[in-house]
């Protein structure tokens, strides 16, 4: 089978096909209420309502705007929504399942989900002129139907210099949830999905500013692709590209999904 043959097989797979059992829970997690119950689901874009696709956008904009002030990254709201929506692309999404007792401790809470700056960031919204959503701004901001956005891993098949890659687009995680092992889930999951269709390796972009990630990324087993620019113009550095700067803009980094033979 051609390359692209075999990338147009995996991006035509059905959800189940591609992530049989699911949608899976995790949780609940030691530190979290009995009612923090989180659920790991696949779905397509096509499966997105504007609700999601608006809380997707916007932690994507709290988590990565500010890195990529200065950067080819920092691109208009439209395009990014562009590229993030793309019809081919697969998003896995955790979500905290809002039982109604979870809701309401929930809107006692002035939870900031979205972490503190999230007041800043919303001023000037049409949500905040209207007095009577005020109380439940920062939920909403994470709202997704009736759950709420834990995180999420956005891919793509794709070929990418002759090999067949799994594309992570995104690895988001809201500030309550990270550094609780979710970012770890994700991404097994999108490898696993990559390795079982086949593809030689998982593949992602990553700001070179964005030290938390480099270390994230670095202890997921990822390294600078052989195409990675700061490989290409200073190679004895390549090691060291999770602990040094650079001015190079941002890494590609890859993971091999497929042993040797
Ligand atoms: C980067 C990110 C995806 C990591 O996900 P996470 O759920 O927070 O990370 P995990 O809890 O799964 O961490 C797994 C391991 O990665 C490393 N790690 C994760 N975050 C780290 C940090 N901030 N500093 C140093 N190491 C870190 C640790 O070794 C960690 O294991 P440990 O907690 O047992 O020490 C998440 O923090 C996030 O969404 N950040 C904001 C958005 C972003 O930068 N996305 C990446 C864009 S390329």
């Amino acid at each position: 089978m051609s390359e692209r043959a075999r990338i147009d097989k995996a991006t035509a797979a059905t959800m189940s096909e591609l992530a049989p059992g699911f949608p899976r829970q995790i949780g609940p997690a030691s530190d979290t209420s009995k009612h923090d119950i989180i659920e790991l689901q696949l779905r397509p874009t096509s499966h997105l309502g504007q609700t999601a696709r608006d809380t997707l956008y916007t932690l994507w904009d709290h988590n990565i705007r500010p890195l990529a002030k200065g950067t080819e990254f920092d691109v208009p709201e439209a395009d990014k929504r562009e590229e993030l929506f793309d019809a081919t692309t697969r998003f896995l999404l955790l979500l905290r399942k809002r039982s109604a007792a979870a809701v309401s401790v929930d809107e006692a809470n002035t939870s900031p989900h979205l972490g503190p700056e999230n007041n800043t960031a919303a001023a000037g919204t049409d949500e905040q002129a209207k007095p009577k959503k005020k109380k439940r701004k920062k939920v909403d901001k994470l709202d997704f139907g009736p759950d709420e956005l834990v995180g999420y891993c956005s891919f793509r098949f794709d070929v990418e210099e002759d090999a067949e890659v799994i594309y992570c687009y995104e690895l988001q995680l809201a500030i309550s949830g990270q550094r609780r092992g979710f970012g770890r889930i994700l991404i097994a999951e999108m490898e696993r999905i990559g390795r079982e269709r086949g593809m030689e390796k998982a593949m992602l972009t990553c700001i070179s500013a964005n030290v938390p990630a480099k270390a994230f990324y670095a202890k997921m087993g990822y390294d600078l692709d052989e195409y990675d620019l700061t490989r290409i113009t200073s190679p004895t550095k390549a090691s060291k590209w999770a602990t040094t700067s650079t001015k190079v803009g941002y890494y590609i980094l890859t993971k091999h999904l497929q042993t040797p033979i």
